[in-house]
């Protein structure tokens, strides 16, 4: 199905949990996990379909993924460069996700990151509001997605801002702005955090890229360059514990449309990657980032390298937390793979397009699964073909 319970138009939701007053009847629905736990029964909307929903009783091998030490490759090292980049390529080519340490980022800064959530998600809801995520924006507070979808509902809360720190003028703190501008003074120590820490991912991400260059063979600046100046996506996901993780997902199983995922899990564990038919967790390791290849990237390689499925499970017991750094290229970039992918036998597989038309797509018209990046392909073609005709007559 192309269209997974999308809510297309920005309809009120009624409220569900069946404990709603009848005053309550026309208030939109909101997830709110303190109540919602205290309830006996799990709302339909947050039940996913049998063949979605976690197996909790046995024990699944770990995904076996690479652990990368970056820093013969960080300080220069042409030797552990090279294991470095066939390293990422076998990862990449198999399904996209392998571990890095010794990446440079403080880690205390990373703990910080992690607090500051706590700080954020444990305020009553009426205040994490203050920054609610308007219908067909990405950035803002959400809890559940209630409002863009009506089934299969991700039992989750999460805020999502803008991260790009760049400007000519370079002094522009995007990420401090957005928490004074959306929730106050009070909260600059916040944004001061996310500020650093998507300082942090951004340059950690560019490096990435160049090893991702290195090993597809097209240098190690290519896709360094084309990811300067980016427009990335941060998003802190805040897990509450569930009553019955048996029956619900903290997030559906998706692959990342962007292009690179930087992610950071604490010590609860819940990420699972779909390989070879099977869910394999990712177990947390404080020192390390999650690194992932996103749908764009896949188009960026000429689809050489794999954008994963992945999900994350709930648990009845304690809260769960993660960062995710989303790389995206600033809006006015081409997304075409180099022309060293493409020849006789390596035919292009996705149409040229920019990011912000493929986010566009997947806030509006598709919600992100293992297709999205065949689905949009064929959109942007139609409209293309459509265009063309529209040209003729
Ligand atoms: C995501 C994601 C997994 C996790 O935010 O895109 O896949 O473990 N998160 O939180
Ligand atoms: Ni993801």
């Amino acid at each position: 199905m192309a269209i997974d319970c999308m809510r297309n138009i920005p309809i009120m939701l009624p409220k569900v949990n069946q404990m709603a007053s009848k005053d309550d009847q026309n208030k939109p629905f909101v997830f709110d996990a303190s109540f919602l736990n205290n309830q006996s029964n799990v709302p339909q909307e947050f039940i996913w379909p049998d063949n979605d929903k976690p197996s909790t009783n046995f024990q699944v091998e770990d995904l076996p993924v690479p652990l990368l030490d970056l820093q013969g490759f960080l300080s220069g090292n042409p030797e552990a460069t090279l294991e470095a980049s066939q390293l990422v390529r076998k990862a990449c080519l198999k399904h996209g996700f392998f571990l890095v340490v010794n990446h440079g980022v403080n880690d205390k800064l990373v703990k910080n990151a992690h607090k500051m959530m706590d700080e954020f998600f444990e305020q009553p809801l009426a205040q994490k509001q203050r920054a609610q995520r308007k219908l067909g924006e990405h950035c803002g507070y959400a809890s559940s997605f209630t409002g863009r979808f009506s089934c299969n509902l991700p039992w989750k809360e999460t805020l999502s801002f803008q991260s790009s720190t760049h400007d000519s003028s370079s002094s522009t703190k995007t990420v401090q702005e957005y928490f004074i501008n959306t929730l106050g003074h009070n909260f600059d120590h916040l944004g001061k955090v996310y500020q650093e820490y998507c300082e942090a991912m951004s340059q950690l991400s560019l490096s990435i890229m160049e090893l991702l260059g290195l090993s597809l063979g097209v240098g190690r600046q290519h896709f360094k360059e084309f990811f300067q100046g980016d427009e990335s996506v941060m998003r802190l996901n805040y897990y509450p514990p569930c009553q019955r993780p048996d029956l619900t997902l903290g997030t559906g199983p998706h692959c990342d449309p962007t292009s690179l995922t930087i992610l950071h899990q604490d010590q609860v564990g819940g990420l699972q990657v779909f390989v070879d038919d099977k869910w394999r967790p990712i177990s947390p390791n404080f020192n390390a980032f999650v690194v992932n290849i996103g749908d764009t990237f896949t188009a960026l390689s000429n689809g050489r390298y794999k954008s994963c499925l992945h999900r994350a499970v709930t648990n009845n017991e304690k809260p769960r937390k993660s960062l995710a750094f989303f790389l995206c290229p600033s809006k006015d970039k081409v997304v075409k793979p180099p022309s060293e992918l493409v020849d006789e036998e390596n035919q292009r597989v996705y149409p040229d397009f920019t990011w912000p038309v493929l986010l566009e797509f997947t806030q509006k018209h598709y919600r992100a699964d293992m297709n999205t990046l065949k689905a949009f392909s064929e959109w942007v073609q139609q409209h293309r073909d459509h265009h063309q005709a529209m040209e003729i007559n």
